[in-house]
């Protein structure tokens, strides 16, 4: 459910973190009458007193190799357009051109088909069962191989898949983008901490295509530049696109947000990102530095469930603008 006119200046909520939360619970009752989200349970986390200890846990393992470094490479995977080929994992980001992308023949990358089972998966691995586990917990489909469930496709083969979405560069400087399950490799909550299994370069005037199978949750972190940048635990520490994609547990609902909470924790640069669906519509938008926001997750609002936008299950196609003044 959206809510219209919660434009508010950070720094305004700053002053008075009440206004915040008032937003937050008519966001919570508006939602609760209609379904569950699982988006932003990633940012729920950072609140939980379990969560909390397990990020306090995992940042004393990862602070030993990563000290004060602000700024890491991203891990890439190489993703080729076969389901079957071997995927193989790098530990720079150098790669700025993408895999050679089939062609299709799509009149609109948003176009839509009639019948559900016509979407294609062949881009896709295996899937991975859900936990039906609430909330945080929740592990949806992972992809087998890990990371085989997000994929680049091509502007013309992007409308033959389910869920995808659509990135327009700035209109600048090339920036990076990377996107990660919310459970890492481990089948923990680890996603974030450096396990991004596909990274984009898109320069000016570019826009890149990405696939989602069914049951996929996670986000993208987007940065100028050819990296991520990460906090001292080694968490991506940005601006982020936050998804779930046909949610198994929430009746294949899905839902979308940008946060800049991470960022923000981190004291880091706030970068510009505005989703919404292909229409425009069900935006949620957070712009450079966070000079504002609107329908969408800054630090103030960690904790709070039913920001952003939502469709019943289906297709989705989202448009990303990065670099969002
Ligand atoms: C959709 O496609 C499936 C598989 O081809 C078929 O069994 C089903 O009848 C179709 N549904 C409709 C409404 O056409």
């Amino acid at each position: 459910m959206q809510l219209k006119n919660s434009l508010v200046l950070l720094t305004a909520m700053t002053a008075g973190s009440a206004v915040g939360r008032m937003h937050g619970h008519e966001r919570r009752h508006a939602h609760h009458q209609e379904h569950k989200r699982n988006v932003g349970d990633m940012v729920y986390a950072k609140i939980d007193g379990k969560i909390q200890s397990w990020v306090n846990e995992y940042s004393g393992q990862a602070a030993t190799s990563a000290a004060t470094t602000t700024a890491v490479s991203v891990p890439t995977v190489v993703v080729s357009s076969s389901a079957s080929a071997a995927v193989s994992a790098s530990a720079t980001a150098t790669a700025s051109s993408s895999p050679t992308l089939s062609t299709g023949s799509c009149k609109n990358w948003h176009d839509t088909k009639e019948n559900e089972s016509d979407y294609l998966v062949d881009i896709f691995g295996s899937r991975t069962q859900s936990n039906m586990k609430e909330y945080i917990d929740y592990a949806g489909n992972v992809g087998s191989p890990y990371g085989s469930n997000i994929r680049e496709v091509s502007e013309s083969k992007a409308c033959e898949y389910k869920h995808v979405v659509r990135i327009d560069g700035s209109e600048k400087e090339p920036w990076t983008v990377g996107f990660w399950n919310k459970m890492g490799p481990d089948g923990k909550l680890t996603g974030w901490y450096g396990n991004a299994v596909l990274t984009l370069q898109i320069h000016p005037g570019e826009s890149k295509y990405v696939a989602f199978d069914d049951d996929t949750q996670g986000a993208w972190g987007i940065a100028k530049g050819n990296e991520l940048p990460k906090d001292q635990y080694g968490g991506y520490a940005c601006t982020w696109g936050e998804f779930d994609f046909s949610n198994t547990h929430n009746k294949g609902w899905s839902g979308w947000d940008v946060s800049a909470i991470q960022a923000q924790k981190a004291n880091m640069e706030v970068q510009g990102m505005k989703i919404c669906d292909h229409t425009g519509s069900k935006c949620s938008t957070i712009s450079n530095f966070a000079k504002f926001m609107e329908n969408a997750y800054s630090a103030l609002e960690a904790g709070l469930d039913g920001i952003g936008g939502n469709s019943v299950a289906g297709p989705v196609r989202l448009q990303v603008t990065i670099d969002f003044d």
